[in-house]
């Protein structure tokens, strides 16, 4: 060695570097990382993109659901799959939970990606990663940034409904409160206000943002702080008494399946239809009020940005070997 020239030395430490790869990952505190299928299935993200690709042609607002379905999953027990189990006679799971309940869809796209991979390589690839994966799918397919998943995420053997209802924000939480709960999961004001930024893509249903048209604080008033313009168009969607709640609208009036910045751009004109994305910009002098305007105007730091905390999220307390399963129907334990 002593003799060695410094560039086989250098090419000597990066083969090393690229062997200890996997298990710099191991040991970097999740346990996850990018080849984990390289040998066990290694089609496995093409087949998930190509049944990703499908679904958003064939609906849009598909893409919205899966990011979304991901959230819900990552912020109860971690990102493992607990959201896709059904309820049965003695097993209650998730889907009834209030922010989940007639509102996380896609279950069919995942069962089937599922039965895909278990043609392709048996038992081998987990509900968990499917979601992750498909979430990140179905930002590139809407045009926004993409990134590299790290994978080996395990199924969970049971779910949280109290996690559920506890865990993921309502839509009238306080700015405070959208803190606390991203800080539990250890993410911070920039992933809260990047994440958030998800919501340049789908649509909401009138129930979720009602309070505010009509009653924000109880005193018969409507929400201060929304555009008067958008607040006539969404009083004639969702009018105080006698309809269907259920109607939807975007949650990105300007381009509710394009990933952009219009999300961050509508908060800053009163157009920001949850109560939670507005008060990301209306709470005067706070350091989310600061990032909606940064992000507003500088796209590519938020697509960096956005990369950068999915990953994090995905990254929420994962089961790893030996712990959880690989399920063979993303429904049910096995
Ligand atoms: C900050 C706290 C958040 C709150 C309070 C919140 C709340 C909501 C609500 C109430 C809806 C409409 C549901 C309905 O009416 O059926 C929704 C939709 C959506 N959310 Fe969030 N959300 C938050 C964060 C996030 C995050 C972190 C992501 C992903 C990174 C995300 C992605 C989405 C997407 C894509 C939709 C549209 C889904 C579809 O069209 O099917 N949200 N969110």
């Amino acid at each position: 060695m002593e003799n060695s020239s410094p560039l086989v030395l250098m090419l000597l430490g990066a083969a090393l570097m690229l062997c200890l790869h996997p298990l710099q990952a191991q040991i970097d505190g999740t346990g996850l990382f990018h080849d984990y299928y390289a040998k066990s299935c290694p089609k496995a993200e093409e087949i998930i993109k190509s049944i990703v690709e499908k679904a958003v042609k064939k609906e849009a607002r598909m893409a919205a659901s899966l990011l979304r379905m991901h959230f819900h999953d990552c912020f109860v027990k971690g990102c493992d799959a607990s959201i896709l189990l059904d309820d049965t006679s003695n097993f209650t799971g998730e889907k009834t939970a209030n922010p989940n309940r007639n509102s996380v869809r896609g279950f069919d796209v995942v069962d089937n990606i599922k039965a895909a991979l278990e043609k392709a390589c048996p038992g081998v690839v987990s509900c968990a990663d499917i979601v992750t994966v498909a979430a990140r799918d179905s930002v590139v397919l809407s045009g926004g940034p993409s990134w590299i998943v790290p994978l080996g995420r395990r199924d969970s053997r049971g779910a949280s409904l109290q996690g559920a209802n506890q865990n993921i924000p309502a839509p009238n939480s306080t700015h405070q409160t959208l803190e606390t709960k991203f800080k539990l999961k250890g993410l911070d004001v920039v992933d809260l206000v990047v994440l958030s930024g998800g919501h340049t893509i789908g649509l909401s249903r009138c129930t979720s943002f009602k309070q505010r048209l009509y009653n924000l604080t109880g005193n018969g008033k409507p929400d201060p702080t929304v555009d008067q313009g958008y607040l006539k168009q969404l009083t004639t969607l969702c009018p105080q008494t006698g309809t269907d709640d259920n109607q939807t609208t975007p949650l990105d009036l300007v381009s509710p399946t394009k990933f952009d910045t219009h999300y961050f751009k509508n908060l800053e004109s009163g157009k920001g239809l949850l109560i939670t994305d507005e008060i990301l910009y209306s709470t005067k002098g706070s350091k989310t009020a600061a990032l909606v305007k940064f992000y507003a105007s500088h796209s590519q730091a938020f697509f960096q940005q956005f990369a950068k905390s999915m990953i994090k999220m995905g990254n929420i307390t994962p089961l790893i070997k030996p712990s959880g399963e690989i399920r063979k129907n993303c429904r049910k334990m096995n």
